[in-house]
């Protein structure tokens, strides 16, 4: 018997223990008896790659390589690409119209047992494409066989995730679009609402409420454009790629297309079966959302501490303390905030993944899958709780106006200079000396009486009053983009437009 000259290595041992122990083969088990059991075993798992196999696998193994317990998942998805590739086959006359209509039976009665919960997995089901071809085999016979007559698990399961992900990406766009309307709605019923603008987290210029509010929309404005341009690359049609080559008995791949409506058809099967450049985008698509969530989540648990007391979380979102009776925690905020780190962890684990793999499919990209379905799962949720938080969080007017005060109006005292004739230069010198000589003399910079101010420059005359008034100072940034009504107005109407695009 050729052992193509490889030589050594123990028999497999029964337990990894005993391998610690002994390094030996159990006892009573002459290899000749042992090799005949191994490949008994082997036959009757019933794998579906078994032909090749003469030893057992280590079972500690079998479960490090399978799928199943988070791949069936994509029950659906497998089932819709295996009825559409059985009708290929049928096409290429490769399936009689009986054998198609029995597979396409089958199959039915195997998503009918997966929608009821009643799928019983067999513990060699390796992950869900072994499984329901398994299970089809057992409801309609050896004409299962033929199901897989030119496909590879490689073209399969990137189809199967290509399917998975269309729809996710749909399910999160619609999220997405419901937080970015909710937000709009809040800045158009609280426009005239004044509150800090803050740059280094110090107080900075007086702004609309709806402004900032604004600034996150427009931030999830793009992620929603992203998501459906990642959504436009994950449709794409991989199945009939086979393994690596492609598909070698006639199979019509537009066929395929049209029957799973995909958009395009990947365009190398080596490439096909391999990449997963629309799984690094949506994964970097959630990272980028999360960081935007994140920043957003950080600015309300701010604005939510009793020392600024800007706005309050609806009890539905938030938690009290089991030691201290007066808090009320904003947990649904750190929670999307802390979720950020786990979905960019996800990317990075990808990214690390795919770098340096060989041409084409390897073991590898197995891995794919979990971090797909858990940022799934983590946006679908974040998305949801950003929604019903934004929604119902209750906004304190008084202590936001309040909060402002005439040093922030410094640029404003500039400006004023500037439209005088003054070089900004200067006149940020001169505001500057204002705000000295107001610290000095333990004023507010309004209560600078004008001669006081003429000392430090003839311009100033008594209209400087005007300067003092917050709803004036908003109202000087009219360019499209800033902080004045009508350009507050100007970015809703935008962000409808936008929503009202995405609309399908
Ligand atoms: N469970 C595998 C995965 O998720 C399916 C593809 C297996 N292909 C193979 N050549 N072993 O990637």
């Amino acid at each position: 018997m050729g052992s193509g000259g490889w030589v050594g290595g123990c028999q497999r041992i029964a337990s990894p223990r005993q391998a610690c122990l002994t390094f030996q083969a159990p006892r009573g088990l002459t290899p000749a008896k042992r090799e005949k059991d191994l490949s008994k075993m082997a036959s009757e798992s019933g794998k579906l790659w078994g032909g090749r196999f003469v030893g057992s696998i280590d079972p500690i193994m079998e479960k490090f390589n399978s799928s199943i317990s988070y791949d069936q998942r994509m029950w659906e998805a497998d089932i819709q690409g295996s009825k559409a590739y059985s009708k290929g086959l049928e096409n290429a006359g490769l399936l009689t119209k009986a054998e198609l209509e029995k597979i396409l039976h089958g199959l039915d009665k195997v998503a009918e047992e997966w929608a009821k919960g009643t799928f019983a997995l067999n513990p060699h089901d390796e992950d869900i494409h072994t499984a329901n071809e398994r299970r089809l085999k057992e409801l309609i016979g050896e004409a299962a066989g033929k199901l897989h007559t030119g496909r590879s698990r490689n073209d399969q399961v990137v189809t199967d995730l290509r399917l998975w992900m269309r729809k996710s990406c749909s399910t999160l766009s619609a999220h997405l679009k419901m937080l970015i309307t909710t937000m709009v709605e809040r800045a158009e019923a609280e426009k005239d609402v004044l509150f800090p603008g803050y740059t280094h987290l110090q107080r900075a210029q007086p702004i609309r409420w709806s402004h900032w509010i604004l600034s996150h929309a427009v931030a999830l404005a793009r992620d929603l454009e992203r998501l459906l341009e990642v959504r436009r690359r994950v449709d794409v049609l991989p199945l009939g790629s086979g393994a690596i080559a492609g598909n070698p008995l006639g199979v019509d791949r537009k066929l395929l297309q049209k029957e799973l409506n995909f958009s395009a058809i990947t365009l190398n099967s080596m490439d096909a079966t391999s990449e997963r450049d629309f799984v690094a985008e949506f994964l970097f698509w959630a990272s980028l959302c999360m960081t935007h969530l994140s920043k957003m989540a950080e600015d309300l648990i701010i604005y939510g501490t009793k020392e600024f007391s800007f706005v309050q979380l609806s009890d539905a979102y938030s938690t009290g303390s089991s030691l201290m009776p007066q808090k009320k925690n904003p947990d649904s905020l750190e929670l999307i905030r802390s979720k950020a780190g786990r979905v960019f962890g996800r990317c990075a684990g990808l990214l690390m993944t795919l770098k340096g793999l060989p041409s084409t499919y390897n073991k590898d990209l197995q891995e794919d899958k979990e971090a797909v379905f858990e940022v799934s799962d983590t946006m679908n949720s974040v998305l949801q709780v950003a929604t019903g938080m934004i929604s119902t969080m209750k906004i304190n007017k008084a202590c936001m106006e309040n909060a402002l005060s005439p040093d922030m109006l410094a640029t404003d005292l500039a400006y004023y200079l500037v439209r005088k004739g003054m070089p900004f230069r200067q006149a940020h010198e001169a505001s500057g000396k204002a705000v000295f000589m107001a610290e000095t003399k333990q004023l507010s910079l309004s209560q600078l009486p004008v001669k006081e101010l003429q000392s430090i420059s003839p311009l100033f005359s008594s209209d400087v009053c005007q300067v003092w008034n917050y709803a004036n100072s908003v109202e000087q940034y009219k360019a499209l983009g800033g902080t004045a009504k009508s350009s507050v107005e100007w970015q809703i109407q935008q962000l409808r437009e936008l929503l009202q695009r995405h609309q399908e």
